[in-house]
C-alpha cells in the first residue's frame, strides 16, 4: 500500500508562496522536508521545479507540465497530476518505498488534495501577504496525528503537524 501524501508550509492566511519564493526563510522547516522527503518520489509544479532551480537528490523528481517542449535529464515529467502518480508509484515499487511526496505548489496541492491521505503540514502562526494559497480543506475530516514547535524565528513561531485523512 502507498501513501499518498502532501507536504506544505503554510500560513495562517493559506498563504504558501510570493513571487514565486517560499514567503519566509525557516532553516529548521527546510531540514524538516529534507528529513520527510528524502528517499521517496516528489511531484511538483513546474513554477516549484523553477523556483528551486535543480532536482532535489535523493529523491525521484517528478515536474508536471503542460508543455510538450519541457523535457530534462535530471527529472521525469509528467503532463497531467495522473500521469505524475503513476511515475511516482512505479518510482515506489523499484525503490522498495511506501509513500510518495507532493510538495507544491498552489495549482499541483489543488489537484492532489481529493487523493492525499496525509498532510505533512507547517503550521506558519501569523498572516503573511501571500500571491499562492493552499486550498482551504474541511480540518474536521483530518485527524491530527502529531504535533511538534518549531524554534522561534524572526516574526514568527510554527509548529510541525501531522494530519491524517478519517478513514
Ligand atoms: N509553502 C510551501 O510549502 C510551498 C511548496 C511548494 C511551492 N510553494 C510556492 O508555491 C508557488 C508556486 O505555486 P503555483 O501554483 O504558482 O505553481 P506550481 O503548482 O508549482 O506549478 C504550476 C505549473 O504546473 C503545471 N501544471 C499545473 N497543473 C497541471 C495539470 N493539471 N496538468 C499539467 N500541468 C500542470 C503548469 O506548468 P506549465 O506552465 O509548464 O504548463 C503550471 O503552470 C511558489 O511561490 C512556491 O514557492 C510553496
Amino acid at each position: 500500500m502507498i501513501t499518498v501524501s502532501i507536504v506544505v508550509a503554510m500560513s495562517r492566511n493559506f498563504g504558501i508562496g510570493r513571487e514565486n519564493q517560499l514567503p519566509w526563510h525557516l532553516p529548521e522547516d527546510l531540514k524538516n522536508f529534507k528529513a520527510i522527503t528524502m528517499g521517496k518520489p516528489i511531484i511538483m509544479g513546474r513554477k516549484t521545479f523553477d523556483s528551486i532551480g535543480r532536482p532535489l537528490p535523493g529523491r525521484t523528481n517528478i515536474v508536471v507540465t503542460r508543455n510538450r517542449g519541457w523535457s530534462s535529464n535530471t527529472v521525469l515529467v509528467a503532463r497531467g497530476f495522473e500521469e505524475a502518480l503513476v511515475l511516482a508509484k512505479n518510482a515506489c515499487h523499484q525503490n522498495d518505498c511506501n509513500e510518495l511526496m507532493v510538495i507544491g505548489g498552489e495549482m499541483i496541492y489543488r489537484a492532489a488534495l481529493p487523493v492525499v491521505s496525509r498532510i505533512y503540514l507547517t503550521e506558519v502562526k501569523g498572516d503573511i501577504a501571500a500571491d499562492t494559497f493552499f486550498p482551504s480543506f474541511d480540518r474536521s475530516q483530518w485527524v491530527e496525528q502529531n504535533r511538534r514547535r518549531g524554534k522561534i524565528q524572526a516574526d514568527f513561531s510554527y509548529d510541525f503537524v501531522i494530519l491524517d485523512k478519517r478513514c
